[in-house]
Parts: structure tokens; sequence; C-alpha cells
């Protein structure tokens, strides 16, 4: 199962339209800055890494398209590029920096001629690609040293092959401890409103063999009283400094939940997910989406009254305090985390490695 990729002439980056699945796939060709906008904005592509590598396949497209020899012209509009698709979601950090590494391409390489820097842009992108797959892979090494066969796993919204150019992040470790017999029970939150969880990894897990059950968000704390889970993975948007973590909405009560019955709480992130530029969780953006999202989008007839005042917000933050770990390719960062993700982007760890703070 691709995510995304550049079609065969190289004129399109080829996506499957997320908003259709699991009923139909139907493959969606992007190549305007407006295509990958849209396709962005209304989460046909979702997820944060994937967001991102559909971001850097986005400004290559429009880079190539430029009908420009001279460099600052070139620069120019490619930044402009950056910024219209870095305002179709505000919180997935993997955005911005994707975009940015683009940008880094054009700025580092301005003695070159412009058909060159096109083609280190599109070098690039097939970069943040198959980085992005093997980030899942390490994630997925450190999450199944904590995975014993037989384990009840939670997992909230997709943070899995579909919201990566890989195994996932929140499945990674499902993927591979399965792979190696381990039958796992994996409960899938539907994940209201846009029901990531139900359309997306119960799909994706159940197509994959994987023992899947599918759970309304507010059976979680029911499912977790009866001793069903041991262990909650979930991805995340971004991750601030201090561990704070962005993700799908729902996912913090989850997280108060786990700590009432004593589950330990995982947030599994790629190092591109963090940002030691956001001290704290109250810096992350919090993207606000419109109500008909949670009044009408999946019914025949509207499900709440006409006029009827809606909040929408698409992602809370979990307090570090509430994260047991937080499972990157580089390892695993336990509490306090200002010293540990530190050390986490600096190093690599053999599988299951802890780096502590303090
Ligand atoms: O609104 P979405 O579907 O883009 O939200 C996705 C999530 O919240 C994921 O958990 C997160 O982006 C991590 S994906 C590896």
């Amino acid at each position: 199962m691709k995510t995304i990729w550049l079609d065969d002439a190289g004129s399109a980056a080829v996506i499957i339209d997320q908003t259709l699945l699991p009923g139909e796939t139907r493959e969606l060709r992007l190549r305007t800055p407006g295509d990958f906008h849209d396709a962005i904005l209304r989460l046909a592509v979702r997820g944060a890494p994937a967001i991102g590598i559909a971001a850097a396949y986005g400004v290559y497209l429009a880079a190539k398209a430029l009908d420009t020899g001279d460099y600052g012209a070139f620069r120019k509009a490619v930044a402009d590029h950056c910024d219209y698709l870095n305002s179709s979601r505000p919180t997935a950090v993997n955005l911005k920096w994707a975009t940015d590494r683009m940008r880094s391409v054009v700025e580092n390489n301005s003695s070159r001629p412009v058909n060159e820097i096109i083609s280190l842009l599109l070098r690039e992108c097939r970069m943040i690609g198959s980085e992005d797959a093997e980030m899942c892979d390490g994630i997925g090494r450190h999450a199944l040293t904590l995975l014993r066969p037989g384990m009840g796993v939670l997992t909230h919204c997709n943070a899995g092959r579909l919201a990566t150019g890989g195994i996932g992040t929140a499945t990674a470790g499902i993927y591979l401890a399965d792979s190696r017999g381990y039958g796992l029970r994996v409960y899938c939150d539907e994940t209201r409103p846009l029901l990531q969880g139900a359309r997306l990894t119960a799909y994706e897990l159940a197509r994959a063999g994987t023992d899947t059950t599918l759970i309304c968000d507010n059976m979680a704390s029911f499912i977790m009283s009866r001793g069903l889970i041991d262990i909650v993975f979930t991805g995340s948007d971004r991750v601030a400094a201090n561990g704070d973590a962005a993700n799908k909405i729902g996912t913090l009560s989850v997280a108060v939940n786990a700590r009432y019955y004593g589950i330990p709480f995982y947030i599994c992130a790629p190092s591109s997910t963090i940002d030691f530029g956001c001290p704290s969780g109250d810096a992350i953006p919090i993207e606000e989406r419109p109500g008909y999202e949670v009044t009408s989008m999946w019914y025949d007839k509207p499900m709440a009254p006409d006029g009827v005042k809606v909040r929408n917000p698409a992602f809370d933050v979990t307090p570090a305090e509430l994260i047991t770990g937080i499972i990157s390719e580089n390892g695993i960062a336990s509490p306090p985390y200002e010293e540990s993700l530190v050390g986490l982007a600096g190093s690599k760890r053999d599988p299951g490695a802890r780096i502590d703070g303090g």
C-alpha cells in the first residue's frame, strides 16, 4: 500500500484519495499547488508525515512548471509556493519541516542553473519519502521491545501506512510484532468526527491480517476497565520541546483514561515531528474545522438542530506528564522530555534503548 508517488511521466504526484476509503480505492493526480493545497485541506492525503511528503512533491512540481531561468525570480516563486502549501493545515509540523527542506535546496544552490536545482528538488522529495519509511521502521523496532504476545493495543486516529511513507508510526510496532506471530489484539478508536480510525486504521490493519476491533471513541474507557488494553500507541502531529504532544482530537481523553487505569501511553513520532522551536503545547496551533463535519457530513440527514453552535477542533494536546514515553526512530525518550528529546534527536540507539531525561 503506497501513500504517494510520482507518475511515470513525472508530471503528477499520485495519491489514494483517503476521503473515499474504505469503500473506494481511487487514485488522484495532483499537479498544481492548488491541487496539493486542496488535497491536504480536505484530507485526501493526511497524517503528519504524508502531508510533508505530499507538500514536497507539490513544491517540486510547482518549481518544474516555473518558466524562468532567473535564480532570483525562481527562488521567490518557490518560497511563495512553500508559504501557500504551509497554509493548508497548521498543526502538523512535518508540513513546514518538508517545505523548509525544499526551500533550503534552492537557497543552498544559488550558483547552479535553475534546471539543475529542479533535479536536486526531485532528489530531495524522494529522500523525504524514503527517509520517512526508514524512520517508521526505526520506530517499529523500538516499539517492538515494549510488546509481548497476546497484548491488547489501543490506537487512535490513523498513524499507519496511509499517514506515512512507510509502515506507519503507531502501527509500526504492531506490524513488526504480528509478522513475528505475536497475535496482538488491536482496538481502533473510530475517531470522530472524520472517522480515520474506522475508515483507515481498521481497514489497513484488518487487510494486513491483524486481529482488529473497532470501537467508538467513548467506549475506550470501558474497554480499558475490562483489562483488555495493555498499552496505547498513538501518533503525533507536533511534539513540543517539553514533550507535550498534539494529536488527533480525542487523544487527550485516551491518555487521561490510560493514566486512570495504569496503562502505559506512548507517542510514536519520527524526529521530523519534534518541534524544538515550540516550547510547550500552548504554542501549538490547533486547526479548527467546519461544523458540518460534526453535524451532517456522514449522515443522510443532519444529526443536530439547524443553527446549533458547533466546535470542531481537529487536534488536542496531551501534556507530557501523561506520556509514558516518546518513541522515535532513534530510541524511546522518557521524562523529563526537555533533556531526553534532545538526546533522541542527536543519536541512534539500539532497539528499545531508553533515553532518560535529567
Ligand atoms: O487529521 P489527520 O487525519 O491528518 O490527523 C492525523 C493524526 O492525528 C495522526 O495521528 C498524526 O498525523 C500522526 S500520523 C503518523
